[in-house]
């Protein structure tokens, strides 16, 4: 069997900003697979270092072995709070208003796709399976082939996939996207993400796509396909019977006193549309005064990349927000928004989302969406939540059943609130059933071995030479 050589920009699960540790679904995702194949995890330790060295940190824990580099403080500036965090991620989430161009954010990219690629060259086996994660190292493979590895490789992006009118928008769009081609696989988390990968490839690169979703660019052909990433069920039902989920669920139930809970939980970041959601929240209240006491928003946002001013900016838009509703609908004894920043261990979610009736997940747009996934998995089958789920997430493509929502229109998450609460027990279960087995059967599991199968099809191994 290959080795399995997974790079990302991240290999230990992203912390809170007090360490408290929430983790992102990328994160979690990663870690099954590499517990289950032999290989390596490569990527940056999210230290910064004064001149970079290219020195390896390995480490062997909870049976997954990472190797990680630090990263100069210029690296980090200009390729993770730069090309990727302030140009990539608002373009890639349809935000054009909010990326920003600036060259030596596109030289610093280049910059540390080339150390990436340098530093994890000598660790490579000829017949590794070499698995690159997300916008960040789009063109790492590139890079890799450059210094000669003939090696199956493969691309999964995790966010969505702009349509081609405004990945134009992008200089040197052309560019990047042509050094995909280096990928034997190139994975995208929908097959509307797909679509647009696809379309852009015809009108800008003037390239063919067969009906087998294999892509022609002058003599390179690339499989390109849609692998809806899940949770890990089993493990994230595990995480349910934990002491730590039970305490969590009674604390959340003690607090809430009777009332109804609706949770939300997301990193705290433009494209999740927490100011719409806490918005259509307040129609909600204005609309239906009888409801004021009855329920409360307990919305969990740890923050992410304060680095980067849009994101301190989107933390002030909020953090007056969730004042300014309390204020003007709190009573002495009930706050209508609980508006946490820190973050919380999964098995203490698992049980939140267990007491929560309500789950209202409405980013604006998003690659997949695992929150709403785990909510579903962790419901009581007798008595289950309702989901409401913004149409523009890619999960929304999976779970159906689900309240699905303009993330935009207040009066839509205010009008599904008010159905949720009335939605009768026996609609609940019917919605329940059918998503939670497309969550169940569509985890996270199925995805990587779906995504590996199809790696390992792409071309026959190149052996060592004897
Ligand atoms: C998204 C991205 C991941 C990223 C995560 C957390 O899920 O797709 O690549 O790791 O957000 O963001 P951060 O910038 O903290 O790594």
């Amino acid at each position: 069997m290959s080795r399995l050589i997974v790079i990302s920009n991240r290999v230990s699960p992203p912390k809170t900003e007090d360490g408290s540790g929430a983790q992102g679904g990328l994160a979690v995702a990663l870690a099954a697979a590499l517990r289950e194949y032999r290989g390596l995890w490569f990527g940056w330790s999210g230290r910064k270092t004064d001149k970079f060295t290219g020195h390896i940190d390995m480490q062997r824990a909870h049976g997954v072995t990472t190797a990680t580099i630090d990263l100069e403080e210029q690296d980090v500036e200009e390729y993770y709070n730069g090309y990727a965090n302030r140009t990539l991620w608002p373009l890639f989430h349809y935000r054009i208003d909010l990326a920003e161009y600036d060259r030596s954010f596109g030289s610093g990219y280049e910059r540390v796709n080339e150390r990436f690629a340098e530093t994890v060259t000598p660790l490579i086996e000829p017949d590794d399976l070499i698995w690159v994660h997300d916008y960040h190292l789009i063109p790492l493979g590139q890079q890799l082939r450059e210094r000669g590895l003939k090696n199956r490789m493969g691309f999964f992006l995790h966010i969505p996939w702009p349509p081609s009118r405004l990945m134009v928008s992008l200089p040197y769009h052309e560019k990047l996207v042509r050094t995909m081609l280096a990928y034997d696989v190139i994975g995208f988390q929908t097959e509307e993400w797909l679509e647009s990968f696809c379309h852009y490839v015809e009108r800008e690169l003037g390239g063919t796509v067969d009906p087998d979703g294999v892509i022609h660019v002058g003599d390179r052909s690339v499989h390109a396909a849609a692998y809806p990433i899940g949770v890990d069920f089993k493990e994230f039902t595990e995480a349910l019977e934990s002491d730590a989920a039970r305490e969590s669920f009674e604390r959340l139930r003690t607090s809430a006193a009777g009332r109804r809970t609706i949770i939300g939980v997301d990193r705290l970041d433009y494209s999740k549309g927490l100011e719409e959601r806490f918005l259509g929240y307040r129609r909600f209240l204005e609309k239906h005064p009888r409801y004021q006491r009855k329920l409360f928003l307990l919305q969990i946002a740890p923050p992410s990349r304060g680095e980067v001013a849009t994101y301190e900016v989107i933390r002030e838009h909020l953090d007056e927000l969730s004042g300014r509703i309390n204020g003007e609908f709190a009573d002495v004894d009930w706050v209508p928004v609980r508006y946490v920043n820190q973050g919380y261990r999964r098995e203490e979610l698992a049980g939140f989302y267990r007491a929560a009736e309500i789950a209202l997940i409405t980013p604006l747009r998003d690659g997949m969406n695992l929150v709403a996934k785990e909510y579903v998995a962790a419901q009581d089958p007798e008595d289950p939540g309702v989901l409401i789920l913004s149409r523009f997430a890619g999960a929304a493509l999976q779970l159906k059943d689900a309240l699905l929502v303009n993330p935009y229109s207040k009066d839509e998450i205010a009008d599904a609130i008010m159905r949720a609460i009335r939605m009768p027990k026996e609609e609940r279960i019917r919605r329940w059933k059918a998503m939670v087995e497309v969550v169940r059967q569509e985890d996270v599991v199925a995805w990587r071995h779906a995504f590996v199968e199809a790696l390992e099809k792409a071309r026959p191994p190149v052996r060592r030479e004897p």
